[in-house]
C-alpha cells in the first residue's frame, strides 16, 4: 500500500506528503506519464451510453463561428453532433459513480481526504473542442486518457467574463505555459488558475475534481441542522410547537410587529447551543449524503444471510462506488445517516471506511464474531450499498475440491 511518504509516478515521483506541501493548492504541476502506458477504460461508446441516462449529469458544448452553445443532457446518440463535425466537446460528470474502472482511478487520489475528493468527469472532444478559457474554483487533475490535448495555462488577474455566452469563458485570457498531453500525462491546477485545453483530434481527458463547499453554503446548512435538531422549544406549552400569543391585547398600530414575537425568538434563540459535537455530526451527515441524482442499485434477488457470510469469506466485500462512508473517532456516518457502531464492529467498519473494500481473509471470521458487523453489511448489502466482490475465480482443480468439501 502507498502511503504518504511513498513517491509515486503518479505525481511525478513526489510522494504525497511533498506534492501537498510544494504544490497543493499553491502552483501547477505537470507531470509526464502520471500513469505510464494508460489507456482510457471507458470506449467512446460507454461513454456516450452514460450521457444518455436520466441519473448522469452531462452537458454539450459546441463553438461554431464564435458562438458558444451549451446543452444539458440526458442526450441520446442521434442528439449529438456528427463525430465528423470539429469544435463540440460533451461532459459527463460523476463518471465514477457508475464505472467501477474509473471509481479505482479515483481511488489513487486518496491521498486527499474523501470529504474534499468529488467525482471523475470525462471530456469527450472533437478537433478543436474544448470549453474554452476559463478558470474554476477547486482544485483540478487533468489526465489525458485518449489522444491528445494541447493544455494553455496562466495565474490570470483579469478575470472579465465574455458577456452573452452560457458559460463562464475569459474575455482576455493570458497564457504563461504550454504543452501538448498525451495519454496518462497530467496537470494538475490549483483553485483560480486560468487555462484553456483544445482537442487536437479526437480527444478524452479525466477531470478529478474536488468539493470545496461556499463557506456560506456551509453555514447554511449547518444552521438548517441547527434548527432541525434544535430541542422542542416552549412555544409548544401553548399550541403544537407554533406561535401563540394568549396575552396579547387588541392594538391601535396593526401594522406594528408585535414586541412579543420578537421578545419570544430573541429568547428562544438565546437558547439554542451548538459546540464541536454539533459541528461534527453536521459535518458528518452533510458531506456523506449522496447526490440528488444518485440511486443505488439493490440486489433484485438478495443472498440469505447465511449465504451472504459464506461468499463474502471466499470473495470478499466493496462498497458501491456510490456509498460514502466517513467517521470521526468512533462515530459513523453513511450516506447521510449517523450510525451507532458496537465497539465490536468498529475496527472492520475503520478499515472498510479507508479502504473501501475487506478482503476475503478479513470477512473469513464474521461468524465467529459478534453478529453486529455483520448485520450492518448485510443491512448494506441489501441497500445496494455493498457489494461481494467478483468471484475470483479460483483454480479449477481449488472449485472441484472445494465443491467435495462442502458435500
Ligand atoms: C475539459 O476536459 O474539456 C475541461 C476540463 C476543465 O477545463 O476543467
Ligand atoms: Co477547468
Amino acid at each position: 500500500m502507498t502511503t504518504a511518504r511513498t513517491p509515486s509516478p503518479l505525481l511525478g515521483g513526489l510522494a504525497p506528503d511533498a506534492f501537498m506541501k510544494r504544490y497543493w493548492h499553491k502552483r501547477p504541476l505537470l507531470i509526464r506519464q502520471a500513469i505510464p502506458g494508460f489507456t482510457a477504460p471507458l470506449s467512446r461508446d460507454a461513454l456516450f451510453a452514460m450521457a444518455a441516462q436520466d441519473d448522469v449529469e452531462s452537458r454539450l458544448i459546441s463553438h461554431a463561428r464564435k458562438r458558444w452553445q451549451l446543452e444539458h443532457g440526458p442526450f441520446d446518440a442521434d442528439d449529438l453532433p456528427p463525430l465528423s463535425r470539429k469544435q463540440w466537446t460533451l461532459l459527463v460528470q460523476g463518471v465514477n459513480l457508475h464505472s467501477p474502472a474509473v471509481d479505482a482511478l479515483m481511488q489513487q487520489f486518496r491521498f486527499i481526504p474523501d470529504a474534499r475528493l468529488d467525482d471523475v468527469m470525462i471530456s469527450y472532444a472533437t478537433d478543436g473542442g474544448g470549453v474554452g478559457p476559463h478558470l474554476d474554483s477547486y482544485d483540478v487533475f487533468l489526465l489525458q486518457a485518449h489522444g491528445k490535448r494541447r493544455w494553455r495555462i496562466g495565474p490570470q488577474r483579469d478575470t472579465t467574463w465574455l458577456d452573452d455566452v452560457p458559460l463562464r469563458i475569459l474575455k482576455h485570457f493570458e497564457a504563461e505555459e504550454e504543452w501538448i498531453l498525451e495519454p496518462g500525462d497530467m496537470l494538475y491546477l490549483p483553485p483560480g488558475y486560468a487555462h484553456d485545453g483544445v482537442a487536437q483530434g479526437e480527444c478524452m481527458t479525466y477531470s478529478i475534481g474536488f468539493r470545496a463547499p461556499l463557506e456560506q453554503e456551509m453555514l447554511q446548512n449547518f444552521l438548517y441542522y441547527l434548527a432541525e435538531n434544535a430541542p422542542a422549544l416552549p412555544f409548544a406549552r401553548h399550541f403544537a410547537g407554533r406561535y401563540a400569543d394568549p396575552g396579547q391585547s387588541a392594538v391601535k398600530h396593526p401594522a406594528a410587529l408585535p414586541d412579543a414575537m420578537i421578545e419570544t425568538l430573541v429568547s428562544q434563540l438565546e437558547k439554542v447551543r451548538w459546540g464541536q459535537k454539533e459541528v461534527e455530526d453536521f459535518l458528518g451527515r452533510w458531506l456523506s449524503e449522496p447526490k440528488s441524482h444518485v440511486f443505488f442499485d439493490p440486489p433484485e434477488s438478495p443472498l440469505s444471510v447465511t449465504r451472504f457470510v459464506r461468499e463474502a469469506a471466499e470473495r470478499g466485500l466493496a462498497l458501491s462506488p456510490k456509498t460514502q462512508l466517513l467517521y470521526r473517532r468512533n462515530q459513523y456516518y453513511v450516506n447521510g445517516e449517523p450510525l451507532d457502531v458496537p465497539a465490536s464492529a468498529r475496527s472492520t467498519l475503520r478499515q472498510l471506511a479507508d479502504r473501501r473494500r475487506l478482503n476475503a481473509g478479513e470477512c473469513a471470521n464474521f461468524e465467529q464474531k459478534d453478529q453486529e458487523i455483520v448485520e450492518i453489511l448485510y443491512d448494506w448489502y441489501a441497500s445496494g450499498w455493498l457489494q461481494l466482490e467478483t468471484d475470483p475465480k479460483p483454480p479449477l482443480k481449488l472449485r472441484a475440491v472445494r465443491k467435495k468439501a462442502k458435500k
